[in-house]
């Protein structure tokens, strides 16, 4: 499981450059990524919404500008991060661990988690203290990554493991929280499993939507 010692100090040591990192080497895929994430919480129509590790609020953002009507709070332990969301326009932050919210219990009608929940200690302790945050019938949805388990693994291994670190070392300047990033996406339960851990957090009626061969999947689930 992921050290949060570690996991804070890789992400306040590259949160500068994160943005551009990611949409480089993502190749701009996690802008639909997002954009796919967007459409599916606009259909459940929520009136406030809790963008759990949002980061420099890559999420956060996408979903105030298509759905201005939605009361968005962003959330993170990373004080950095979130310096860099604050400066893109995000105005609701809140610095807190994502297993501990500072929140009241069911005062959510929508969470996501956005490429966070896999860097979490403990992850049913992280989705139980999620499932406490929204009301009951309450929808979360969770963006992550995932090994695909199709011929695309073992080309995808390679570049995940050999070349993702290297370009990223040029980019941000620390190759090595990327090494960590390969590890992450191994350790992460994907499929079947993911749904089997939203169960035993308490949520219900979990759904997998694999997205790019499988190098990522949206999980949504009820409180
Ligand atoms: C890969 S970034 C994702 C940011 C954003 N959601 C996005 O889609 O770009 C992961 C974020 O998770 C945050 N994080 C990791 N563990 C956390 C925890 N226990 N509590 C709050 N934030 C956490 C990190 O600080 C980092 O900002």
């Amino acid at each position: 499981m992921p050290d949060p010692a570690y996991v804070h100090a890789a992400f306040s040591s590259i949160a500068e450059r994160y943005v551009t990192a990611n949409h480089i080497l993502s190749m701009g895929v996690d802008i639909l990524w997002r954009a796919r994430v967007v459409e599916m919480v606009a259909e459940w129509k929520p009136a406030n919404l809790l963008d759990i590790a949002t980061g420099t609020g890559d999420l956060a953002l996408a979903i105030k500008k298509a759905l201005p009507e939605i009361e968005v709070l962003g959330t993170d332990f990373c004080r950095p991060m979130l310096d860099v969301a604050v400066r893109r326009g995000l105005e609701n932050v809140l610095e807190a661990d994502a297993m501990n919210l500072p929140l009241e219990d069911a005062s959510y009608d929508a969470a996501t988690v956005a490429f966070g929940l896999r860097n979490m200690a403990d992850y049913e302790k992280a989705l139980r203290e999620f499932r406490r945050v929204l009301r009951p019938g309450g929808h979360l949805l969770v963006l992550d990554f995932s090994m695909p388990e199709n011929m695309f693994a073992a080309p995808y291994r390679l570049y995940l493991h050999h070349v993702l670190p290297r370009i990223a070392g040029w980019v941000t300047g620390n190759s090595g929280a990327y090494d960590y990033l390969g590890d992450s996406i191994e350790a992460f339960p994907r499929g079947a499993a993911f749904l089997d851990l939203l169960r035993r957090a308490g949520f219900s009626t979990p759904t997998c939507l694999p997205l790019c061969m499988g190098i990522a999947s949206i999980y949504t689930a009820e409180a």
